[in-house]
């Protein structure tokens, strides 16, 4: 267990990026070794999608977000191809980027993105994720990622089983999987995308491989349990924060619930 606890810490420590001082590595081995509490508790992190922002006031409402224990900032892409929806471009990316000091998880929900994933590095993204679907030369596009020096994540439609990722998960620091279909935030959670977060569990345990699990789309209290017990550790959620009421108040009860969750895992 303390061994696992150590591995668990240190590849948060990996992670570390621009994460703010009070989610340091040092701070939770110090909090995990007190507390005694499971490797999934150090390791959630509730990633706020601007998508459902103000985005006006987006800087306050990113700073509330942080206030609530937010610890990554997820940032949706869409081209109007790929997805029946356009959304923002490098230029917000880099505003963002003065904005926070926090990572920023670049979604991208684009056709051809290895053009413009060099803009999204520039302008100062974090993490870059690229669509299973949306590449026809994966390898080659999430290869572009890491010369970028971002964090390589791979995103996985409802609809594309998780097999499909199989000589790609070694190459990757967190695989996405999407709880709606792209395009929109404030959809259902498709109750089928708790089994591919557990397929997905199975397939890291099985190949040594070291990503982490993301998930987005319909995340909110009444789902956040589920997929926290399947063992997703990265949790983007949009309307559930910025949606109405107070994105800081939001976050805490959000990032409870997961912290909760993580304790009835079996
Ligand atoms: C959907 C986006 C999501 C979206 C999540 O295409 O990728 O990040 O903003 O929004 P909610 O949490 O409202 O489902
Ligand atoms: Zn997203």
């Amino acid at each position: 267990m303390v061994q696992r606890l150590e591995v668990a810490c240190d590849r948060l420590a990996l992670w570390r990026g621009r994460m703010p001082p009070h989610v340091s590595a040092p701070s939770l081995r110090v909090t995990i070794s007190t507390v005694s509490v499971s490797r999934e508790f150090c390791l959630i992190e509730l990633a706020p999608s601007i998508l459902s922002a103000d985005f006006a006031r987006l800087a306050d409402e990113v700073t509330l977000a942080v206030e609530g224990g937010a610890t990554l900032l997820h940032v949706d892409v869409m081209d109007g191809h790929f997805v029946p929806n356009i959304t923002i471009g490098p230029p917000v990316v880099a505003s963002l980027r003065k904005a926070t000091e926090l990572p920023l998880d670049v979604h991208l929900m684009i056709e051809n993105p290895d053009l413009y994933i060099p803009a999204f590095a520039d302008a100062g993204a974090d993490w870059i994720s690229v669509h299973q679907e949306a590449t026809r030369h994966l390898n080659r596009s999430l290869d572009l990622v890491r010369k970028h020096g971002c964090k390589v994540g791979v995103v996985l439609n409802p609809a594309t089983p998780v097999q499909t990722l199989g000589e790609v998960l070694d190459m990757v620091d967190f695989v996405l999987v999407m709880s709606v279909n792209p395009g929109f935030g404030g959809q259902k959670f498709i109750p089928g995308s708790v089994e591919k977060i557990r397929k997905l569990v199975t397939m890291r345990n099985a190949g040594g491989a070291n990503f982490r699990i993301e998930v987005d789309g319909g995340i909110a209290l009444d789902t956040i349990g589920d997929v926290v017990r399947a063992g997703a550790e990265i949790l983007v959620a949009g309307n559930a924060v910025f949606g109405r009421g107070n994105p800081k108040e939001n976050a805490e009860k959000l990032l409870k619930a997961a912290h909760e969750a993580t304790l009835q895992k079996v």
